[in-house]
């Protein structure tokens, strides 16, 4: 089904009366498999640009075309179809639904779907992998801040997505935790070929990526 990778066009956003452009004519291709951080100072357009790439926001102008779907052209129950399978978001304050267990949550989008059987094997895998088994049947509140992150990165793994967005996902962890995120992340994308899309304001986690995108003021400034 995921043919492409991600390939935006001329992306502009603006915002407010008068329209300020904020994303100015950005293009950008990521193929399958890369793993890409996307880094600048605060307000240089890094989640405005994180969120128009996934979908998860329209561009003003330009276009986007996600697994080898174009985004404006798809209609709303393809992308939610597109979105369910085959893209995992991770963010920095992670939403877990409060009044489900760790193991509830991270099968969650897979229970939409009536398919808790093929994955509860892999959630358990996924649990054992993130150090959280001590955490499985815990809720969000009984668990720290890193459990509860590695939790809802789990719940972004589950369904074994092609492309992971990911705004900051180290920003409210301590190094050891922020590490570790970081490792599940080198491995996914090499065992699993997960392309891999992240925010982060640390060049240490940016160095461990194979490309990274600099912003500067909504425009790419350099690529290495
Ligand atoms: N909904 C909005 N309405 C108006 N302006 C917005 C909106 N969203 C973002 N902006 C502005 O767009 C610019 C880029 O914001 P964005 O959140 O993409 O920055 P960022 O690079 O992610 O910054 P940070 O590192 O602080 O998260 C900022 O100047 C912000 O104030
Ligand atoms: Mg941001």
């Amino acid at each position: 089904m995921i043919k492409d990778g991600l390939i935006a066009k001329n992306i502009i956003k603006s915002f407010g009366d008068p329209p300020i452009d904020i994303i100015k004519d950005i293009s950008l291709e990521i193929e399958i498999g890369e793993f890409v951080a996307l880094i600048g100072k605060s307000g240089s357009g890094k989640s405005t640009l994180l969120y128009i790439v996934s979908g998860l926001d329209n561009p003003t102008s330009g276009t986007v075309s996600l697994g080898g779907y174009d985004l404006s052209a798809t209609d709303e129950k393809m992308i939610h179809k597109l979105r369910n399978e085959n893209i995992g978001f991770v963010f920095q304050f992670h939403y877990l639904l409060p009044e489900l267990t760790a193991i509830e949550n991270i099968t969650m989008p897979a229970r939409k779907q009536n398919q808790l059987k093929q994955v509860s094997e892999y959630a358990n895998h996924l649990l054992n992998e993130f150090s959280l088994t001590h955490c499985t049947h815990k809720m969000p509140s009984q668990m720290s801040g890193g459990e509860q992150q590695r939790v809802a990165i789990a719940r972004a793994l589950i369904q074994k997505p092609k492309f992971i967005f990911a705004d900051e996902p180290t920003g409210n962890l301590d190094t050891a935790n922020g590490d570790k995120v970081i490792e599940i992340f080198k491995k996914i994308n090499r065992e699993e070929g997960t392309t891999i899309i992240f925010v982060t304001h640390d060049m240490d986690y940016a160095n461990a990526a194979k490309k990274r995108v600099h912003l500067q003021d909504g425009k790419i400034f350099k690529i290495d």
